[in-house]
């Protein structure tokens, strides 16, 4: 994130804050970064960290598709004009509706379990989830590829539907794992890609291989990319990826003001932004850096905390800061994947804009809500 601090005042000044500010020169790296690391990969961007239209128009003109996962995700990829080879349509639970948008705009589908061979749309392109049964190094909500967790079929289960989906006319493109997320751990990549390994002798060659993302910030994508490449080439398949937060991530920031200070059994710098704005601190324990924009003297450790009546309303914990006074301004980063994506209305509190910044202008890509905007679908008869 490269914003400069006098065009983040000025957003702050002009749009109020909480605000989203994305960063459209970080935004086309973190697309550089992963090509550079994955060369001939298809790229399919994971949605649901950050759908906001101008992003996806962003990533669409960059030959970039889109892994959906609900029929308002389609909708999304759709209204900015990707069809066909440029859809992934996954999902545990897929709705009638999913399976006939998807169909309808040829997308391919995501098998997550036997019975939905049944449920396909008539001759259907179809990758088949795999769950290698792995424990990661990431937080248990985030970890998607462990024997207990809700995702894929077992690795015994995929032949016997590779042979079910051509036996119903469909085409069985081939496997794919996605393990979870925030994943930074290179080895956890490597096991997940060895299992699938082990089934190349009982499916036979495929045309693609589907790795998924999870790619932790930081993680080391050309030593994942080699891996991922390498399982691919075992297949004689062609890769596929899913990234959504290293698309994504780094390119955001959540902008808040410090409203006041207080010190109860710890010092609190309290904000106008907290879990209404940023979930992932209270539901992963996940640490965001942040940078104060304002100097003073004297610095010491504060907890940060939301305006919400909830104890777990916390943005930091032990956050070494310059002493803050009310209208300071605090730069949250790393919020570009699922901050704005994973905001609510919670407390009737309006959804923050986002703002992009590129060639040193601001153009606000979405409007800050109102309460009206909050509560319309609750009036009857208008
Ligand atoms: N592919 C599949 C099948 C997925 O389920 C996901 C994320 C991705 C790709 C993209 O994963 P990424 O590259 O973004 O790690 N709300 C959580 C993250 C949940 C991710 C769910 N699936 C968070 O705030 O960390």
């Amino acid at each position: 994130m490269s914003i400069p601090a006098d065009a983040l005042h000025a957003a702050a000044q002009q749009h109020g804050t909480p605000l989203y500010a994305y960063d459209a020169a970080e935004l086309d790296a973190s697309v550089a970064r992963v090509r550079t690391a994955f060369g001939n990969a298809r790229v399919y961007y994971a949605m649901k960290a950050n759908p906001n239209l101008s992003i996806l128009r962003r990533l669409h003109t960059q030959d970039v598709g889109f892994e959906c996962v609900s029929a308002g995700e389609i909708a999304r990829a759709a209204h900015v004009g990707a069809t066909g080879e440029n859809l992934i349509v996954n999902g545990p639970a897929k709705s009638p509706a999913e399976y006939a948008l998807g169909a309808q705009l040829g997308a391919t589908f995501i098998i997550d379990r036997e019975e939905e061979v049944a449920l396909l749309p008539p001759a259907s392109r179809a990758l088949i989830r795999v769950n290698p049964a792995l424990n990661v190094s990431t937080h248990d909500h985030l970890a998607t590829g462990a024997a207990d967790s809700k995702f894929g079929v077992t690795p015994e289960q995929a032949p016997r539907i590779i042979s079910a989906l051509r036996a119903a006319g469909h085409t069985a493109l081939g496997l794919h794992v996605h393990i979870g997320s925030a994943i930074r751990d290179a080895h956890d990549f490597t096991a997940a890609f060895a299992r699938l390994n082990d089934l190349r002798p009982h499916t036979g060659p495929l045309p693609v291989l589907d790795t998924g993302g999870g790619w932790g910030i930081g993680a080391d994508l050309p030593g994942i990319a080699r891996e991922a490449h390498a399982a691919a080439a075992t297949f004689g398949a062609q890769l596929w990826v899913e990234p959504g937060r290293s698309l994504v991530a780094t390119a955001g920031t959540l902008l808040t003001r410090v409203v006041g200070t207080k010190t109860t059994g710890r010092p609190f710098a309290l904000l106008d932004a907290g879990m209404t704005e940023l979930l992932r601190p209270m539901l992963y324990g996940a640490q965001h850096p942040v940078t104060p924009l304002w100097q003073r003297e004297s610095t010491s450790q504060w907890d940060l905390a939301g305006p919400a009546c909830e104890s777990g309303d916390l943005l930091g914990r032990n956050v070494t800061l310059p002493t803050p006074h009310p209208g300071d301004l605090l730069a949250i980063h790393e919020a570009g994947a699922y901050g704005a994506a994973m905001s609510s209305n919670y407390l009737t509190r309006p959804r923050p804009p986002e703002l992009l910044w590129e060639r040193s202008q601001w153009t606000v890509i979405r409007q800050r809500e109102t309460p009206q905007d909050i509560w319309r679908a609750e009036e009857s008869g208008e």
